[in-house]
């Protein structure tokens, strides 16, 4: 809804639109007119209002009728309308209702009801709209979902299609497994960090925090990195504490933050480049584990908005920008009480600290 609430006030007599104007002066609405029903289902044509003042008797099509059609056209149909009327018996209230009319008021209008009554009907309506952006939402989020799941499989069923040519070179064969791999790992990875973001949501997820080797921690994640990191001829830099020190976690949740930390510095950092892990628990108590690229960086406003779902920032068409990692580190280190933030790295590119 616009900041100011549009109301279509539907009456044949022009006074009746004055005295309503009247009455709702100051309330900061935006008023519209429609002299008889016909000109107003016109004017639906092209404009929502966001509730609509409808009186009853009017010649030709009456307010009955134009509630009706109204309430009939998926289109109109969420527009409140508020039958205004000077007709008090039982019966002619029931058949307003009985036409689709969300509420009525009686004539003479009385203002303090006007204003009640139509900010209600606001209200009702701002929240079927807040819902329906919910959905929409919704739907969006589940394209983008279907969309990823489907890039890894088809990789996997023409490697399969492949595998399956007589006469494949063993090279070849080797080479077919290998993306069956890689995309398979992909799927489980984004299986995974969907359902333990659930579960983390629902705050059903249960830690199970054991006492883990920060060293070893950091060392198998650039293990698992390595490859792609050579790709792009990266570097990866460690400064890491002695073996030995140890970190209360949830392994297998911290080991997929790491993951996602580096992942995304390699994934957003210029071939050529550093990327450097480094990982202290502190004097004061506590760990603190970074990992810095000199890549494009982050921009100061999208500080916040990337560890969100599916907030991508920059959008950068070379990679695939899903965005749940980072939405995902920051439910993971919600959960074990830390703080994850985002700074510039100098002279370039961005550095994620996760403090525990
Ligand atoms: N190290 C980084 N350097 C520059 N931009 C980054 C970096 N890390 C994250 N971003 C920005 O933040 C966005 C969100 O990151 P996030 O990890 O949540 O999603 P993603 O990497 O796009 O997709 P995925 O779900 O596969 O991780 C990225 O798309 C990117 O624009
Ligand atoms: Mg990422």
């Amino acid at each position: 809804m616009d900041t100011q609430p549009s109301i279509l006030v539907i009456d044949d007599e022009p006074d009746n639109f004055d005295v309503i104007e009247t009455l709702l002066d100051g309330e900061g609405y935006q008023l519209h007119y429609a002299p008889s029903g016909q000109q107003a289902l016109t004017r639906l044509s092209s404009f929502q209002p966001d509730v609509i003042l409808l009186d009853v008797m009017m010649p030709d099509l009456d307010g009955m009728e134009v509630c009706r059609r109204i309430k009939a056209d998926p289109q109109w149909q969420t527009v409140p309308v508020v039958m205004v009327t000077a007709l008090t018996a039982k019966e002619d209230l029931a058949r307003c209702l009985g036409a689709g009319a969300d509420d009525f008021i009686s004539k003479p209008i009385n203002s303090l009801e006007l204003r009640a009554r139509v900010n209600s009907m606001l209200r009702i309506k701002q929240q079927y709209d807040n819902l329906q952006a919910l959905l929409k939402l919704r739907e969006d989020m589940v394209n983008t979902i279907v969309h990823d799941l489907r890039n890894p499989l088809t990789s996997i069923v023409l490697s399969t299609e492949i595998l399956r040519f007589p006469g494949l070179s063993f090279q070849k064969q080797q080479q077919k497994i290998e993306q069956i791999a890689i995309a398979c790992q992909q799927l489980q990875s984004l299986i995974n960090s969907l359902l333990i973001m659930a579960k983390l949501e629902s705050g059903k997820m249960v830690l199970n925090y054991t006492e883990v080797d920060l060293c070893g921690l950091c060392i198998s994640a650039l293990a698992d990195v390595e490859a792609i990191a050579d790709q792009k001829n990266l570097t990866l830099i460690s400064e890491l504490p002695k073996p030995g020190d140890t970190v209360k976690v949830d392994a297998a949740i911290f080991r997929r933050v790491l993951d996602n930390l580096l992942s995304n510095a390699i994934k957003f950092s210029p071939s050529n480049s550093q990327v450097i892990l480094r990982a202290e628990n502190l004097a004061a108590g506590g760990t603190k584990i970074q990992v810095a690229d000199s890549g494009s960086g982050i921009p100061e406003s999208l500080r916040q908005s990337i560890f969100e779902k599916y907030e991508i920032g920059t959008v950068n068409p070379q990679v695939s920008q899903i965005g749940l990692g980072l939405a995902f580190c920051k439910m993971a280190i919600d959960a074990h009480h830390g703080r994850i933030i985002v700074e510039d790295n100098y002279p370039k590119g961005s550095t994620f600290t996760v403090l525990l």
